[in-house]
């Protein structure tokens, strides 16, 4: 065993760097032209929207949203909850910003909030069948890869390193072909194909795939090496991860708007888009069904609505104009692609205010529960956010927040969920039984608006420009759910097609592109 290591350690590896997609037209101006007006619609103030509208306000657009809630974030929001007699923030849930999202890094140093931020290196997890493992990822590879099978009390060193080391999919992933050659599979027929140690795949391959909200047993092994490129390979700081100090309203939300509004970008909430007013002759969207203004007139419109959503407003737009097929024709086109990709199932986010604190010293500011059906994750707000540390250090009490994905139970009351969850949350933290916490107040969200990347989607997955590519020339993607030609996922995916949108509107207006930074597409090589 020690001569493979010394071995591995003077065989040179090559972690890529990220690449910079620098844009098509350096040469144009940087910005409108003055006395030239360019009206831009977005649909959906989400981070994919936000993201679009703060590229084009700055480069001189004038920037509209329509919002359907009566706050902007999306699955990123955070809003207002009045309990034990004051205003709490409540996010839709945790999130964690990651080392390779250098796109939302970029703007988080435009709106000046990294103060906001902090790291949060070793990640915990606990498994039924293992023992608690805190991996964190040191070193370049392969010795961050052998430095968390060292210190695994649970990996065997050659077994996990015949596993890893050696396996092409892995060290020489390629982006270009990995979904032609395993979106066709499940995660689990790839593992076994490529005789992946249970060990191995249960501890470090395995979670990963809860955090894409999908259900396990049909998530694409395609999406799911990407993400163990994006989260572990590329970089030996991939899995490196940063936090919130503050709720996402004042850590993110709020900055966002102020630097929108400061370009005169006006957000519009509670205003449901339901269909797009088409121009006959161009076959344009250039406004909305139900808009109180007459006579508005867009020139692009951004299309960032979750999945759901945009396949209803698009179903609309067509059957409004089904006696003109040139223009129904065209949507349908979009449609006829998007209707084959679908929704991950339901999934809950609880929040739980208690008069206690744990004193386990299992007790992780973030606990990983990947075995705990329904639980996938225990935040412990009072040790995250000003708010909640302030209240638990006045009360001694504690707030914990429960991510409940794949919810199998169906539809049931809120005051309901608690008694469903607690056999698992009895194993996670049995102290909060045994020594009769009491819930003093909780908060529950349930949406089902998470894109699946169930295997065999892939091909339907449309890429940013797939409108246009469809005959309607002024309207372009964005969202998590799209297709990106580099590797990407959630709030980075969003943030970085919400950027590619605006650079197809700048390359039309020959203003110049916005660059983006992506992740290399290449796994860090064999050894
Ligand atoms: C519980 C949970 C935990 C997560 N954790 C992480 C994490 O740790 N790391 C990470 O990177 N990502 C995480 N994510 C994923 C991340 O939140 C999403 O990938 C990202 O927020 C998606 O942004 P988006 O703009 O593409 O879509 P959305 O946020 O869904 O934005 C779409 C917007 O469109 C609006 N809209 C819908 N219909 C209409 C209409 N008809 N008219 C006008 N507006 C409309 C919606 O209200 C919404 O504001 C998590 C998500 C959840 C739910
Ligand atoms: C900018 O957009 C707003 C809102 O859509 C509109 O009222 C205004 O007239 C536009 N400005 C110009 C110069 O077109
Ligand atoms: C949006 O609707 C909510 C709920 O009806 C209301 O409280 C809020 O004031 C509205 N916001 C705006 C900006 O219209
Ligand atoms: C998946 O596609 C590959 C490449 O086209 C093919 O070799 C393989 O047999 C397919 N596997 C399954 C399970 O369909
Ligand atoms: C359009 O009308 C519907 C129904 O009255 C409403 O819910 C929606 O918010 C309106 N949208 C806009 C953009 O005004
Ligand atoms: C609350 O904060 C004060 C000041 O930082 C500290 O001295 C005290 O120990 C804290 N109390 C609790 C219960 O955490
Ligand atoms: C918790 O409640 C049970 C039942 O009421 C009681 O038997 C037990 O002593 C209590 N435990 C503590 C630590 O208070
Ligand atoms: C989107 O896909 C089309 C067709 O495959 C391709 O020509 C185009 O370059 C892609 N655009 C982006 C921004 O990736």
């Amino acid at each position: 065993m020690a001569s493979i290591l010394a071995l591995l350690c003077v065989v040179e590896a090559f972690p890529k760097p990220p690449r910079t997609i620098p844009p098509v037209n350096p040469d144009d101006p940087q910005r409108l032209p003055p006395g030239v007006t360019r009206n831009v619609l977005i649909v959906g103030g989400g981070l994919a929207g936000l993201s679009a509208a703060l590229e084009l306000a700055e480069k001189g657009y004038n920037v509209t949203i329509h919002e359907s809630e009566s706050y902007v974030g999306g699955r990123a929001h955070s809003v207002k909850f009045e309990a034990l007699g004051q205003i709490w923030q409540v996010e839709h849930g945790f999130h964690a910003w990651f080392h390779n999202y250098h796109n939302f890094q970029d703007i988080r140093k435009r709106l000046d909030i990294d103060k906001y931020f902090v790291p949060w290196e070793a990640v915990d997890y606990i498994f039924k069948d293992y023992k608690p493992e805190s991996i964190a990822s040191k070193g370049p590879y392969p010795l961050n890869l052998l430095g968390i099978i060292f210190d695994s009390p649970n990996l065997v060193l050659t077994d996990a390193l015949k596993a890893v080391l050696a396996l092409p999919d892995l060290v020489e992933f390629d982006y270009n072909k990995v979904y032609q050659k395993y979106d066709n599979m499940t995660l689990d027929e790839w593992a076994s194909l490529r005789r992946i140690p249970k060990d191995f795949f249960d501890i470090i391959i395995a979670p990963a795939a809860s955090v894409t909200l999908n259900d396990k047993a049909t998530i694409s092994a395609a999406e799911m090496l990407m993400m163990m490129q994006l989260y572990f390979l590329s970089d030996s700081k991939a899995d490196y991860r940063e936090t919130a100090t503050q709720n996402y309203l004042t850590a993110l939300f709020n900055p966002w708007i102020n630097k929108l509004q400061s370009f005169g970008v006006e957000i519009k909430l509670n205003s449901s888009v339901t269909a797009f007013v088409m121009d006959e002759e161009s076959a344009a969207f250039t406004g909305i069904t139900n808009d109180t203004t007459p006579g508005r007139y867009y020139d692009y419109v951004v299309m960032a609505t979750d999945l759901p959503a945009i396949k209803n407003i698009l179903t609309n737009t067509a059957e409004m104009y089904q006696n003109k097929p040139s223009l129904s024709g065209r949507v349908e086109k979009i449609l006829q692609k998007i209707t084959n990709l679908n929704v991950a199932p339901p999934y809950k986010v609880m929040r739980v205010w208690f008069d206690m604190q744990l004193e386990d010293s299992r007790a992780k500011t973030i606990l990983e529960t990947p075995n705990f059906v329904p639980i996938n994750l225990v935040a412990q707000y009072h040790k995250l956010e000003k708010q909640y540390i302030e209240w638990a250090n006045k009360t001694g009490g504690s707030v914990m927040e429960f991510h409940l994905y794949t919810w199998a139970h169906g539809d049931v009351p809120d005051a309901n969920v608690w008694g469903i969850i607690s056999p698992a949350v009895k194993q996670i933290y049995p102290e909060i039984f045994d020594r009769n916490f009491t819930i003093l107040a909780y908060h529950v969200n349930t949406y089902q608006n998470f894109p699946s990347f169930e295997m065999g989607s892939a091909s339907f997955r449309p890429n940013c420009t797939f409108a246009m590519q469809c005959g309607i020339p002024n309207a372009v993607f964005a969202g998590d759910w799209l297709h990106t030609s580099y590797p990407s996922a959630l709030m980075e995916r969003a943030v970085s097609t919400g950027r590619e949108a605006a650079n197809e509107i700048l390359l039309k207006d020959r203003v110049k592109q916005v660059p983006l930074v992506v992740t290399s597409s290449y796994g860090p090589g064999i050894l």
